[in-house]
């Protein structure tokens, strides 16, 4: 608990004098108010009673009470203004803090944190979390100083005015605090069950629009609806259940906190006063004038305390972005002479993971070969791939390309030095001609275009409406999962570089799409020095070298031939390979 308070108020900090100015505002309102109130009485009773106004022994007449009245409540008007403002201010000013912040090390941090926290979870802490901490320091920092200086100065006022003013008042102060403590327990337990529903209702809405064409297939849907529906049911029954409770504790702390029963409790102090024959006119009046606000001061609380804890989560969310260990590249870069590539004891372990994904792997790959990972699913080909264009550093052991630790390039000697395909194409929304080119800005329309040529996409592209114009990415054309392949490729043949890393999709297996990649990927390993990952196995019969990869260790290295001699593990994948071929030749003549 005490943890997450360093979160939020350590995310505050660099706005904490704007905040502690606003806080010390809004309080000072809060003294002008009640001075007011208490000159209000003063100047009451002394009208009532027919006596001069005397404070600090200075007598005040009438205009000049009222003079001084305006002032004060000039001053609360001004002082909470002036808090509003100050407080909006260092919230933009943080929230501003907070997104550079946030970007910048974002920049900094290995491209595999993003890639594997995926860019909706990082927009969210981008974007909603730093807006709850703005709404924290707008709203909630100068009412929680009025929320607690109020009541402790009202307290201290009635406690010198007549102390059994101030135990009646603090009576039914106390008792609305427990009620709300009440209603603050039982929201925090229902808060969590109603954002857990929330999200599971989330979850299942995901599932259902995903699952849809695979469900439609076997089911009309009414399987994976039904799940949809219990977590909606579940989510309603949540909501009801916190309205209920909630609404029936807060109702009665607000009634407890409203002005009634402290002015009854008040009223009653005075009977019993007066029966006593001790009941002094200007302290009845004040206590009337003042113990009201002591309890209502308390109402804002009432959510502020949910905000906190909101407040507390998003900070530490921002903080836990924050604390990702940046990639640290060098600035000036060591020479390359060659385009070996040399694992030496590499081994990794994803941040979250228990185990190793990569155990002392050590190989190398001569200038100008090729050399194929293969292995189960799971057994870390993708992994080593990532490695090599630093999306991760290695936990230990070294990869060095001409001799150089990748970490001694700087990041633009590396990126001219080796070119990625992967598995998860990406394109940005922006013309396929852009998507091309940003492979290499300075490249003429011709190199585009030859570069979409031996990629074996540009006939594709010409037949489209709008040509090289047509829109790709996210809200473009839908372009097939080979197409964009296609098109990534041409932007690696475009960027020319001496290493290509290439992480093969499983999923295109239609033939004719299979043969166009299979003539793009030949047309941008010419002459170059190769690591790929390939699923067919029959692309990688020819390879220089063959790596296979069980568990996250090299189980077996060599070519081709000498592997299905070895009756292991390349062998076994290679005869469920063929297998799988001939099953599908099979099918293709059922169909023909
Ligand atoms: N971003 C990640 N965070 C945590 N663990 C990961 C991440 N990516 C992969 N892993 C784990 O690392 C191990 C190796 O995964 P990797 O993707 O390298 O396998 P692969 O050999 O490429 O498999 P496939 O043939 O299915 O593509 C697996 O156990 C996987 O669950
Ligand atoms: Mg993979």
């Amino acid at each position: 608990m005490k943890e997450k308070k360093v979160g939020l108020w350590s995310i505050i900090s660099p706005v904490k004098f704007r905040i502690r100015i606003a806080m010390f505002l809004a309080s000072i309102g809060a003294i002008s108010l009640i001075s007011s109130l208490l000159l209000l009485s003063f100047a009451l009773t002394n009208i009532l009673q027919n006596a001069p106004l005397l404070i600090f022994g200075v007598e005040l007449n009438l205009i000049n009470t009222m003079l001084l009245l305006a002032i004060l409540t000039i001053i609360a008007f001004l002082t909470r203004l002036a808090s509003f403002i100050v407080s909006h201010l260092a919230a933009f000013h943080l929230e501003q803090i907070l997104r550079t912040k946030l970007s910048l090390h974002l920049a900094t941090v290995p491209l595999g944190y993003i890639l594997s926290n995926g860019s909706g979870t990082l927009k969210k802490v981008m974007q909603d979390d730093v807006k709850t901490l703005h709404t924290f320091v707008a709203d909630s920092t100068p009412m929680i100083a009025k929320s607690i200086v109020a009541p402790i100065l009202t307290l201290i006022i009635l406690l010198v005015i007549d102390y059994r003013f101030a135990i009646a008042t603090l009576s039914v102060f106390i008792l609305g605090w427990i009620t709300m403590a009440f209603t603050m327990r039982d929201s925090g337990v229902l808060r969590e069950k109603y954002e857990q529903s929330q999200s599971n209702i989330n979850k299942a809405v995901i599932e259902f629009a995903q699952a849809m064409p695979v469900v439609r297939t076997f089911d009309d849907g009414t399987s994976s609806f039904k799940r949809y529906n219990n977590a909606l049911l579940d989510y309603k029954e949540n909501l009801n259940h916190w309205m209920n409770i909630g609404a029936f504790s807060a109702k009665l702390g607000m009634i407890i906190l409203s002005p009634l029963p402290t002015l009854i409790a008040v009223i009653i102090t005075a009977i019993y006063l007066l029966n006593l024959e001790r009941l002094e006119l200007f302290a009845f009046i004040s206590a009337l004038f003042l113990s009201t606000g002591m309890a209502d001061s308390m109402m804002p609380l009432m959510w502020i305390n949910n905000h906190i804890k909101k407040s507390q989560n998003s900070a530490l969310k921002i903080q836990e972005v924050l604390e990702v260990k940046p990639l640290l590249m060098a600035t000036d870069s060591k020479e390359i002479n060659s385009f070996d590539i040399e694992f030496e004891k590499v081994s990794f372990k994803y941040n979250s993971e228990e185990n190793y994904a990569l155990k002392d792997i050590s190989f190398k790959v001569m200038q100008g070969s090729v050399t194929a990972l293969v292995g189960p699913s799971g057994a870390g080909k993708s992994t080593i791939a990532k490695l090599i264009p630093r999306f991760w550093d290695t936990s230990s052991g070294s990869i060095k390309i001409g001799g150089v630790d990748i970490k001694e390039l700087s990041s633009e000697t590396l990126m001219n030095t080796v070119s990625f395909v992967f598995q998860d194409t990406f394109l940005f929304q922006d013309t396929i001609y852009n998507n091309i080119k940003m492979a290499n800005p300075s490249a003429p329309k011709q190199d585009i275009i030859s570069a979409a040529k031996a990629a074996q996409i540009h006939d594709f592209i010409e037949s489209l409406p709008d040509g090289y114009e047509t829109l790709a990415g996210d809200r473009g054309t839908n372009l097939s999962g080979g197409q964009k392949q296609r098109i990534t490729i041409a932007r690696a043949i475009l960027r020319d570089t001496p290493i290509i890393v290439l992480d093969e999709a499983t999923a295109f297996t239609d033939p004719e799409n299979e043969e166009e990649i299979i003539k793009a990927l030949a047309n941008l390993t010419i002459n170059k020095t190769v690591i790929m990952i390939a699923h067919r196995l029959s692309t990688i019969k020819n390879s220089d070298q063959i790596i296979v990869f069980d568990d996250g260790k090299i189980s077996e290295i060599g070519k081709h031939n000498k592997l299905l001699e070895k009756q292991g593990i390349y062998k076994k994948l290679w005869s469920n390979y063929e297998k799988a071929q001939n099953w599908n030749l099979e099918k293709g003549k059922e169909n023909d």
